[in-house]
This record gives structure tokens, sequence and C-alpha cells, in this order.
């Protein structure tokens, strides 16, 4: 990639799912010292990001953007300070248009001024929306903000979020680190939310949003299915399901819920290791769709070392039973001329969620799946 940042999808947390426009110092610290003391730093969890609604409504007389002094009484540069003494990277938000999305002052006009701010605060972050950008060309705006951080010389993560609506995955791959690919995410498994002109989507609309766009996703190049949910009001096992499928898709694991009143089972699943490892895998390859069977969805993707990783996800409104013949199936991801052929050799089977051994594919697998719930499984040559 172009700039050697995001090798794999960036991990971290931003505020819009949760607080909006309702942000402020405080709450950064406190997230900022919930990543470590909940584990969510150790498990790879870097950025945190203030979305829509730092800035006060205009620029000051020099054209520069400023902090809100209520929300942010000591700055960005104090905050930033704070986060990386944690050892954990800061990000902001910005938007191509003449204003972003609530509001606030828009970089349109402003990056390389914007970009020079960013640096002299330490923002390490930048995402960057499309609201109000009547006709801007999307490819030529975000190359200009791109550059104008190039110019102010400090590593950015660039984040684009222009909802998929100009194909982004076809031109984006040298522009930004990760473009979004629909619209907001709502906290529900598989609902859509009209608002007039533009609708919220549920985990499952934005999952089944676009076919073949996997092959544009590898290291510094992500398909990003937005932040976040877990946590946020769906049952445990839909927020397990929703993070299994946002790891094998490869997208960037950015939390959109309130860390500092998470619950243990939300943060167990947020903290598994062995899920996020799967999400982190060096190669890079977003899973797909293998089959569905009796409303089960099975999601696959190739890992390094000829490993696998498996989730099925029971769509179902009661428990299933999967019995899952790894023999009788041809596995294959044409794309990137990854083969799976266990005709002659068995791979050992693990459980991400329970982290259990369950023996070798010699033997069909077989589980009670609850209710919208997961099973993920990695398929490894470690000796049985
Ligand atoms: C857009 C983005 C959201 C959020 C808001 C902020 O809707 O898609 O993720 O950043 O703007 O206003």
């Amino acid at each position: 990639k172009f700039d050697g940042l995001a090798k794999t999808p960036p991990m971290g947390w931003n505020s819009w799912n949760t607080f909006a426009t309702d942000i402020n110092e405080q709450l950064v610290k406190d997230i900022a010292d919930s990543f470590v003391k909940y584990g969510l730093k150790d498990a790879g969890y870097e950025y945190i990001v203030l979305d829509d609604g730092w800035m006060t409504k205009e620029r000051d007389q020099n054209g520069n953007l400023v902090p809100d002094p209520k929300k942010f009484p000591n700055g960005m540069k104090a905050l930033a300070d704070y986060v990386h003494a944690k050892g954990l990277k800061f990000g902001l938000y910005n938007c191509a248009g003449a204003q972003t999305c609530a509001g606030y002052p828009g970089s349109r006009g402003y990056e390389y001024q914007d970009a020079q701010k960013y640096a002299e605060w330490g923002v390490d972050f930048l995402k960057y929306d499309w609201c109000n950008t009547e006709k801007l060309n999307a490819e030529g705006a975000y190359m200009t903000m791109r550059d104008a951080l190039y110019k102010a010389g400090r590593p950015v993560v660039f984040s684009i979020c222009e909802w998929g609506d100009n194909e982004p995955w076809e031109w984006a791959e040298n522009i930004g680190h990760l473009w979004r690919v629909s619209g907001d995410i709502i906290n529900c498994w598989d609902c859509e939310v009209g608002h007039g002109s533009w609708s919220s989507w549920g985990v499952w609309k934005i999952i089944n949003m676009h076919q073949n766009i996997r092959k544009h996703a590898g290291p510094g190049h992500w398909n990003d299915l937005d932040m976040m949910e877990v946590g946020n009001g769906m049952t445990d096992a839909e927020d397990r399901s929703h993070f299994a499928m946002w790891s094998v898709m490869a997208s960037p694991l950015i939390l959109g819920n309130d860390l500092r009143t998470a619950s243990k089972e939300t943060l167990k699943t947020l903290t598994n290791k062995e899920v996020i490892a799967i999400n982190q895998d060096e190669l890079g390859i977003q899973g797909f769709r293998f089959t569905n069977e009796h409303n089960v969805e099975v999601w696959i993707k190739p890992l390094k070392n000829d490993e696998w990783a498996f989730v099925f996800v029971n769509m179902n409104d009661e428990p299933y039973e999967l019995n899952f013949d790894w023999k009788k199936h041809g596995i294959g991801d044409d794309v990137n001329g990854k083969w799976l052929d266990l005709s002659a050799n068995n791979l050992k089977v693990r459980d991400l969620f329970n982290q259990k051994d369950l023996g070798a594919t010699d033997k069909s697998l077989k589980a009670t799946i609850g209710v919208h719930d997961v099973l993920m499984i990695k398929l490894s040559n470690d000796s049985l």
C-alpha cells in the first residue's frame, strides 16, 4: 500500500453511534482509560476517534477550525497527548463539503490548513465525510485531502466516508485506508429505518449490500462495514454474530458503544483474541458467503498458513442443530486462488468463541447454535 499504514484492518472506537455530537474531553479520557482497564488495548484496539460535533460552528478569523471550548476546554493537543500517553492513537472527523453532516465547518477550500492543524495537534486518524458536497467529484475531493495530509507530514489513517455512493472500492485504494460501503449502521439485526431521503441499515443489510467488492480489500485498503453496534441493544447472541461477521469480512473493528458501562458479556465478545486474530490475519483477505443451508449462513475466510475461518450464523428464530460434513464440501476462493482440500488430510477444528478444540475435519461438525447466534471455527494444521 502507498504508505504502509493500516496493514491490517484498523481497530478502535468512535463516538458517533452512542454519543452523536454530545461529546467532550472527559468522555475521551474515560474511553482511553477504559481501553487500558478492560483489556481493549491489550486486544489490539488503538484509535480513539471523535466524530462530528467537536468544533465551534464557525472558524476563527484566520480560518482555523476551533475545538468547542465548552466541550474541550484544554483543546485538542492536550487531549491527543493524554491519549498518546496511554500508548493509543487519536482521531478526528471532518467532511469534504462546506459543512459537516451535523452542520459544523467542513474542510472544502481549507484542506491544507486543516491538515496542518491536525498534524500540530497530533491527530493519527481522520474520518472524512461526504455531506454538503454539491457537485464535488468524490475521487478528486478525497485525493485533495489525502495530499494535504501528506503535505502536513504526519502519518494519518484516512477513513473515507461517502457511504459507497461513488463506488470508492473502484478508485480509493491509493487514496484512503478504509472506505464505507453503506449508509449509517443502526443497532438492529436486519432492519432498514427510513429517514425520508436516506436510510439507516441493520447489520445484515450492510453485510448483504454489495456483491463482489471483496477483491478490492487488502492490506492498507479495506471495505468498511461501519462502526459496530456491539453492546448497543441487540442480544448478546446477535452481538457475537455481528462481531464474527465484521471479523470474517476483514472490516475495520471500530467500537461504537459506551465502554465505561459495557457489560461483561459485551467485553468478552469484543476482546476475544482468537476472533480478532481472524480479522487481523496478515493476508488481509475479505471473507465471503460460502453457502446458506436451512437458513444458516456460512461465511469463510482464507488465512495465512493455509488455515481457514468459518462462521455459521443461525438466522432462524429457533435453535439449530448443525451437522456439517467437511468432506462433502469443495471449498475454494477463486478470487485469491485458495483451495481447501480435505479429502486427503484432516485439519484441526477450533471453536473460537468458546475457545475449545472440537476434534478434526474427519468428523462432521455437530453443534447446537442458538437463535441468531454464531459458531466460529478455525481450521488449522496445528497438531491435534
Ligand atoms: C454521517 C456519517 C456518520 C457520522 C455522521 C456525523 O451520517 O455517515 O458515520 O459521521 O455523518 O454527522
